[in-house]
């Protein structure tokens, strides 16, 4: 669906994408892993022609895209972008108008406009604050309100650059259920996080950067069992992952049947198996 071809790219002198070549798919959930500096920001700037390449190219369903103010506006309705810093994303007066920015852009109905804002705010769990200067709300208000302004446009494919960092826990949870209600219903997502117990879980695939390239792209199983490319990259094991592995090598767990990939999923394994201790054992 869009795909980076050799795609290289610097800010004055420093190189903050070298090379980059892969594919994302139609559908699928993606976790953008790698250090600070890495090149996560720089490269999600691409696939909506915020940053274009200094040489290679990015496609869009087999298209190169050109970056003529019409194409860049097609473009952006189909991929929208949630950024890293609130702050740039937020201009208008209040959140209601912020969110209703984009899809008034569409030259949607009156009463489709309304009902998508308030539709993306209450999934955002934050409809209480429509009428609210956004310049007076909290960071992690501002980034539900950031979401909230992309979700009301519907775009095919979301990118989000760290969308829960600094969010709480209640928010976070209901982010992430919003993200992928929004998958189920055939959006493809691309996520940037350093949080990497919630990429094993979420991810179908995770892309890991390093240094401006792509140091490995693969399920979360696949890259998390990767020791070698994990040290190189800076990234530690989900803790699930570790535990499993670790339970299987000490044959306190018998291998076999799916490796879990959620919190649940270990306990009741860990469960099952002391079940079957010898009593006293
Ligand atoms: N506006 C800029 N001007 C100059 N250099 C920049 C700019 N933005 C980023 N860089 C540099 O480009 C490289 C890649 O930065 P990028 O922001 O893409 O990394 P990142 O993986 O998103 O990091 P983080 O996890 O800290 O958000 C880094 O070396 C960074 O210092
Ligand atoms: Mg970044």
């Amino acid at each position: 669906m869009i795909e980076a071809k050799g795609v290289t790219f610097k800010y004055d002198s420093v190189i903050a994408l070298n090379n980059v070549s892969l594919r994302i798919e139609r559908g699928l959930k993606y976790a953008l892993l790698g250090a600070n500096g890495a090149g996560k920001t720089t490269f999600l700037l691409h696939l909506n022609g915020i940053l274009r390449p200094l040489s290679g190219k990015i496609l869009y369903d087999g298209v190169e895209i050109t970056y003529d103010r019409k194409a860049l506006s097609n473009l952006r309705r189909r991929v929208g972008a949630v950024f890293q810093d609130p702050e740039v994303q937020l201009f208008s007066a209040t959140v209601a108008e912020d969110v209703s920015f984009g899809p008034m852009n569409l030259g949607l109905s009156l009463e489709e406009v309304k009902r998508r804002v308030d539709d993306s705010l209450t999934a955002c769990g934050i409809y209480e604050l429509k009428e609210r200067p956004t310049h007076f709300l909290s960071h992690g208000q501002k980034k539900l309100a950031a979401i909230a302004g992309v979700i009301a446009m519907e775009p095919q494919v979301i990118v989000l650059d760290e969308p829960i960092a600094g969010l709480d826990h209640v928010h976070r949870e209901q982010v992430i259920d919003i993200f992928s209600r929004l998958n189920k219903r055939g959006v493809t997502l691309i996520m940037s996080t350093h949080d990497i117990d919630l990429a094993y879980e979420w991810a179908d695939r995770v892309i890991v950067m390093k240094e401006g390239a792509v140091a490995g792209i693969g399920t979360p199983i696949e890259i998390f069992s990767d020791e070698q490319l994990l040290r190189s990259s800076f990234l530690y094991k989900p803790v699930v992952l570790e535990v499993y592995q670790r339970l299987i090598r000490r044959g306190l767990l018998k291998e076999g049947g799916n490796v879990p990939r959620f919190r649940d999923e270990l306990i009741r394994g860990i469960e099952g198996a002391a079940l079957k201790l010898p009593q006293g054992g």
